[in-house]
């Protein structure tokens, strides 16, 4: 094997996945381009906007900083992991769409993975979080549309 390749294995959206990538691969390219998941938005590529966030291991990460090696022997999520299928919505997807916290929807995917992320950490804690706390906690994730009050919105009915 050449010296700039290597060999991972991980699960996504919960299907193992084996590739042979360059070590300087990110998983941003990984997951759009070579596994076709759309979803997952390229905006600034500075760590900057959360518009390509996903989920490693159940914690949301900037996939255009995140390099895809990084991966191996880890559980990734996409929004396409997140509902049962395309006729289903998760509860985060759900709640956006109820309370009219999408608009162009290029953020959308981005922060739907922030919020669930979010969502689990304060069901770990068993904490109810108030409002300063989650903008707080989407504090990495940009929208240029809604004003963030629909948004912040969605996040509370949640809990
Ligand atoms: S595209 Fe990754 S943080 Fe903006
Ligand atoms: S809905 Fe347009 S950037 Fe958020």
């Amino acid at each position: 094997m050449k010296k700039n390749l290597c060999s991972i294995s991980f699960t996504i959206n919960g299907k193992l996945c084996e590739r042979t990538i360059p070590a300087s691969y990110l998983l941003i390219d990984l997951i759009r381009d070579e596994l076709r998941l759309k979803g997952t938005k390229p905006g600034c590529l500075e760590g900057e906007c959360g518009s390509c966030s996903v989920l490693v291991d159940g914690a949301v990460i900037n996939s255009c900083l995140y390099l895809a090696l990084n991966v191996d022997g880890k559980s990734v999520t996409t929004v396409e992991g997140l509902s049962g299928g395309e006729q289903s919505l998760d509860a985060v997807q759900q709640s956006m769409v109820e309370h009219g916290a999408v608009q162009c929807g290029y953020c959308t995917s981005g922060m739907v993975m922030a919020i669930k992320s979010f969502q689990d950490q304060c069901h770990k804690d068993n904490h109810k979080p108030d409002r300063e706390e989650i903008k707080k906690g989407l504090e990495g994730n940009i929208c240029r549309c809604t004003g963030y009050v629909k948004i912040i919105d969605a996040v509370e009915s949640l809990f």
